[in-house]
């Protein structure tokens, strides 16, 4: 059973937490702009993640780590204009949050602000449990982010999957502890995902993490299949979007050189 979709009840942090109770598995996707999250938003996903993956979706930077605090507001003004019912959640991007407590609630004040997140997400566990405890004391709720993440890429060297149970669990909990209403998973053995979800009340949000996690979130352009070259194994692509939009601007391209767009049905008598 999903959230209903409707557009007169927006989702709520109050829904999320009583996901799991209600036996509702939690829809998550990344959305960047005004038409996606329309169009997110209509169809019915429980929650939209301006994620800081806009530095490679979006940008064409390698790495999420370029991505500034002014361009999350942006990307989350935007994205909010375009949605009715979802919860709008916004990274805090890399070193906006790292150099401590003050410096994150600072940033996630910003994304809520001035640009309309109903709250926002942080990567780390034990070592941002002091950020996200800051944050939420300001009524700003926080979604956690643990496993893979892409802002400790140098770290890691490279995306790569996470297997550190005891490291893993011991984030989990910080998280939890610290007050977040949910926490992303990314890119954990699917095994260690569901020890990671039963040792918690929050739900978790997977992403590459197995079937068992109490949601699913992924970046719109990988399972719209927008990108032919990159093919992450934990995508499932719903639709081979890059294809069919070369496929319509060839077409268009070909039908205006060739003198048949516009035809008289497009024109002004
Ligand atoms: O930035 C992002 O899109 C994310 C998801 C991959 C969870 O953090």
């Amino acid at each position: 059973m999903n959230l209903p979709p409707s557009k007169s009840k927006p989702v709520t942090v109050p829904d999320f937490l009583s996901a799991r109770s209600r036996g509702t598995r939690l829809t998550v996707l990344t959305a960047y702009d005004y038409s996606f999250a329309r169009l997110l938003d209509d169809a019915g996903v429980d929650a939209i993640l301006v994620g800081d993956s806009l530095g490679m979706v979006i940008q064409g930077h390698s790495t999420a780590l370029p991505v500034t605090l002014e361009e999350m507001i942006y990307h989350t003004r935007c994205v909010v204009r375009g949605t009715t019912r979802a919860l709008v959640m916004t990274d805090l991007p890399f070193m906006t949050f790292q150099v401590g407590p003050t410096q994150a609630l600072e940033s996630a004040g910003r994304l809520v602000k001035e640009g309309g997140a109903h709250a926002v997400k942080l990567e780390g566990g034990v070592r941002t449990a002091e950020a996200i405890a800051a944050i939420v004391k300001a009524d700003i709720p926080v979604v956690g982010h643990i496993g893979m993440t892409p802002q400790s890429v140098h770290r890691f060297g490279g995306f790569k999957v996470q297997r550190q149970e005891e490291r893993l669990l011991a984030d989990a909990k910080a998280v939890e502890q610290a007050g977040a209403f949910a926490v992303v998973v990314e890119c954990v053995p699917t095994d260690l995902a569901e020890k990671i979800t039963n040792s918690l009340s929050i739900p978790t949000i997977g992403i590459g993490a197995g079937p068992h996690c109490d949601g699913q979130v992924l970046v719109i352009q990988d399972m719209l299949g927008m990108y032919g070259d990159l093919r992450p194994k934990f995508v499932k692509r719903y639709i081979e979007g890059g294809s069919s939009i070369k496929e319509a601007v060839a077409t268009y391209c070909r039908e205006v050189r060739e003198g048949k767009f516009p035809d008289l049905a497009q024109a002004f008598q």
